[in-house]
């Protein structure tokens, strides 16, 4: 890789950063110039190994020569038409997703992010609902998903918190715990048009949902004519080790949102609805400038080509069980680590205390590209092309930075009954 790098580049662009841009991100004092693989370059020339994909979405790697192609070649034929005439890559693309998805009656939509992908199918699942009953509009989400910081999107978002300081948000979602099939249950009544469900809550800290919460959702929109929605956004693409998430479950849902490892890294969404509620929607009731613009859609295709000739669904399951056996060894070396949880490609190691901001800190000085999905978790989402040299490359860091905050941790313990003996005997 030949960039450019400079050793001033990182304060100059944190300064104009702070002049220029709205501060809603917390970003870690890193800029990355480039990256190959599961490589990154940072704007001094370090490299480090990437463990996260940005957030589960360079599933290919960085600058895999198929989607760089790809791109090349639709952006040097036609990057936009809008959506008042038919492009070849688009509808391409959706017949793509019906196949991966085993749904020939699935119809997709789409859009440039994962939470306009929920907001399509809040659409959707609301025309579903109506046309059954005028009153026929909430939904029963679960506490710890994550769908989204758009309006809707985010009070789907199972985190008060994040709803503050937007309210009103409205009063059409009820959020049920995320391992409660009975509450799941009861909370569904003739006015849910949705269940919101993610099969791994991958935000809310790489937390499966258990498969009798699934099924109870499943169950209850059946009994009450609702839609079934998984979230696969994260899950989706390949990383559980299954095309998408569901298919590891046994419950089929109406509809799947997806977006991020979609197209490698470049702006895509969709949904996929099947069954009646493909029927919902008519012409007019929902639309996006860009959405399924050709350079995505073929970047897309490209993805999904990739993962298929290569058969890295396959080999996301076989690295997932490889990345889960490093977990239970840093289990067994190390206090801090006490858990492990996820499935294929999206694992978090979970540790005794909120240190997990530590541990990530920790790594990237290392070189290691992790982070910190909750207080006290550390998240791992390789792409899925990760190698097993890699992999392994990743425990021994993740050992060295385990270590480091051990270290510290036990140095302040000792600190601070050091303080405390002084005070008794002062
Ligand atoms: C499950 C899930 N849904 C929706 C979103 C929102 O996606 P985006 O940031 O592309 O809007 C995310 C993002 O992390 C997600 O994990």
């Amino acid at each position: 890789m030949s960039v450019i790098t400079s050793p001033t580049m990182l304060a100059n662009l944190q300064a104009r950063e702070a002049a220029a841009l709205l501060p809603v991100y917390r970003r870690r004092p890193v800029a990355f110039v480039a990256g190959r693989g599961s490589r990154l370059v940072d704007s001094e020339g370090r490299e480090y190994l990437d463990f996260l994909s940005g957030l589960s979405v360079t599933s290919l790697g960085h600058a895999h020569p198929a989607v760089a192609d790809a791109v090349a070649r639709q952006a040097a034929t036609l990057v936009h038409t809008c959506n008042l005439y038919y492009t070849v890559p688009q509808i391409d693309l959706a017949e793509r997703l019906q196949a991966t998805l085993g749904w020939p009656d699935g119809k997709a939509f789409f859009c440039n992010s994962g939470a306009e992908a929920n907001e399509a199918a809040i659409k959707l699942a609301r025309r579903h609902g109506k046309a059954q009953d005028p009153s026929k509009v909430n939904v029963v989400a679960l506490e710890g998903g994550f769908h989204g910081r758009l309006l809707g999107a985010l009070l789907l978002t199972g985190y008060p918190a994040k709803h503050e300081p937007f309210q009103p948000l409205g009063e059409w979602v009820t959020h049920v715990p995320h391992d409660d099939p009975d509450a799941m249950a009861a909370a569904v009544d003739e006015h849910t048009c949705a269940v919101w469900v993610e099969v791994v809550q991958g935000e809310g800290g790489v937390r499966p949902v258990p498969a009798k919460v699934l099924a109870a959702a499943r169950d209850a929109c059946d009994r009450v004519g609702a839609l079934l929605v998984c979230d696969e956004v994260q899950t989706g693409v390949g990383r559980l080790g299954a095309w998408y998430g569901w298919q590891r479950t046994g419950v089929v849902p109406d509809v799947v949102c997806l977006a991020k490892a979609l197209a490698n890294g470049l702006p895509i969404g969709a949904i996929v609805a099947r069954g009646p509620a493909a029927e919902a929607f008519a012409a007019g009731d929902h639309a996006s400038t860009f959405g399924g613009n050709p350079v995505a859609c073929a970047a897309a295709l490209a993805v999904l080509d990739t993962i298929a000739q290569q058969g890295l669904v396959e080999a996301a399951a076989a690295r997932g069980a490889h990345v889960r056996a490093v977990l239970d060894r840093l289990i067994r070396d190390h206090p801090l680590a006490v858990g492990a949880r996820g499935d294929g490609l999206l694992q978090a190691l979970v540790l005794d205390r909120p240190m997990a901001g530590d541990v990530v800190t920790a790594a990237l000085e290392l070189g290691l590209v992790v982070n910190d999905v909750a207080p006290d978790a550390v998240r791992l989402a390789p792409a899925l092309t990760i190698g097993e040299a890699d992999v392994e490359e990743m425990a021994i860091m993740l050992h060295r930075a385990l270590t480091q905050v051990e270290t510290q941790a036990e140095k302040a313990g000792h600190d601070e009954q050091g303080l405390r003996d002084r005070g008794r005997t002062a």
